[in-house]
């Protein structure tokens, strides 16, 4: 039998940060506010010269390198951004001229928050069926672009950055399941508009931050009770939660529906901020280079954005 499993794992995360002081001279808000609704303390912000490849390019080399491989033997390239450097060719492309790969297919999915996670299952299926042996996934975004640093309601929340993983060919799990959903009559809650589109919306990031509260937590609870019962996991078989790193009111709330303690949860919302696409690889790349997770653990990775898009993945590392 074919299987996938994590090899290396890498991230980036631009110098540049804005903490909640900084905020409070530009809106009326607080930092006492931000993080008790968020948890979040600081986002990170990419310079001009900073671009959604550059960022993708920095993770991807360390994954590469974590996973004692040379660029030329990754066999496809996933990257997952609501953010593309260009409408077309695909960021992805851009990144594996970037990365000095020839000739491998390079696609770019767009499933907000949820692109890490996407990815990684449509990474599993290639491998499994034995069209790749490396695949390399990447989400990349530098979304403070699409933020209105005059809307307190959301510029609070979004931070830029790339998280990278490489997923191999292997015999034993590996990735066990993945569970990917969607509902597009959700589309009005949470959306940026495309400049020379008809849409005709903002293109900077609108929201209605308490239902994507109230939905994130519904469906990221029915999702992991799921996941726990289809795969017959009881609360002390999961040695990691890696939960998309929007609120840590949301992370405790999934949390607490699998019965996790919060010190099995990979937290970095605090001093990452909302990455979207990149958030998920960047905690996993967090957990595993700073010791916290380690080979054969069981990890449940998770994320919910806009869409509405949710899924998951359980593996072990
Ligand atoms: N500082 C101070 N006050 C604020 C701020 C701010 N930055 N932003 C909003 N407020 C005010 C509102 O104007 C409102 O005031 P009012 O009562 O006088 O009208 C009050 O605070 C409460 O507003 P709510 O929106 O109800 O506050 P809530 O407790 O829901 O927190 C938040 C807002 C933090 C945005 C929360 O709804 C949230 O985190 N939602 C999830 C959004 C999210 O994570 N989106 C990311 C993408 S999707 C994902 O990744 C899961």
């Amino acid at each position: 039998m074919r299987y996938s499993g994590i090899n290396g794992t890498g991230g980036y995360l631009p110098a540049k940060v804005v903490t909640n002081k900084d905020l409070e001279k530009m809106v009326d808000t607080s930092d006492e506010w931000i993080m008790e609704r968020t948890g979040i303390s600081q986002r990170h912000v990419a310079e001009e010269h900073e671009t959604t490849t550059s960022m993708a390019a920095a993770a991807a080399k360390k994954a590469i390198e974590a996973s004692q491989l040379k660029p030329k033997d990754i066999g496809m390239i996933i990257l997952a951004t609501s953010t593309p450097d260009r409408a077309f060719p695909g960021t992805a492309c851009l990144l594996q001229e970037a990365l000095g790969i020839r000739n491998c297919p390079a696609f770019d999915i767009s499933a907000a928050c949820s692109g890490f996670v996407y990815g990684m299952t449509i990474a599993n299926a290639f491998i499994k069926t034995g069209q790749a042996n490396h695949v390399l996934v990447v989400g990349s975004e530098l979304i403070t672009r699409y933020v209105d640093w005059k809307d307190r309601s959301t510029c609070i929340l979004f931070s830029d950055g790339a998280g990278a993983l490489v997923l191999s060919a292997q015999e034993s799990p590996g990735i066990m399941a993945t569970d990917l959903h969607a509902d597009g009559r959700y589309k009005d809650l949470l959306y940026a508009g495309c400049p020379y589109s008809r849409d005709n919306v903002s293109p900077y990031i609108q929201m209605k931050g308490h239902e994507v509260f109230r939905k994130a937590v519904n469906a990221l609870g029915s999702l992991v009770t799921q996941v726990a019962k289809e795969n017959n996991l009881d609360k002390d078989a999961i040695d990691w939660l890696i939960p998309h790193q929007a609120n840590h009111r949301i992370i405790q709330a999934t949390a607490k529906k699998l019965g996790l303690p919060m010190e099995k949860v990979i937290m970095t919302v605090k001093d990452h901020g909302n990455t979207s696409a990149a958030s998920v690889g960047l905690a996993l790349d967090h957990g595993v280079r700073t010791g916290q997770i380690k080979r054969g653990d069981l990890l449940l990775m998770e994320a919910f954005g806009a869409g509405f898009t949710w899924g998951s993945v359980l593996v072990q590392y």
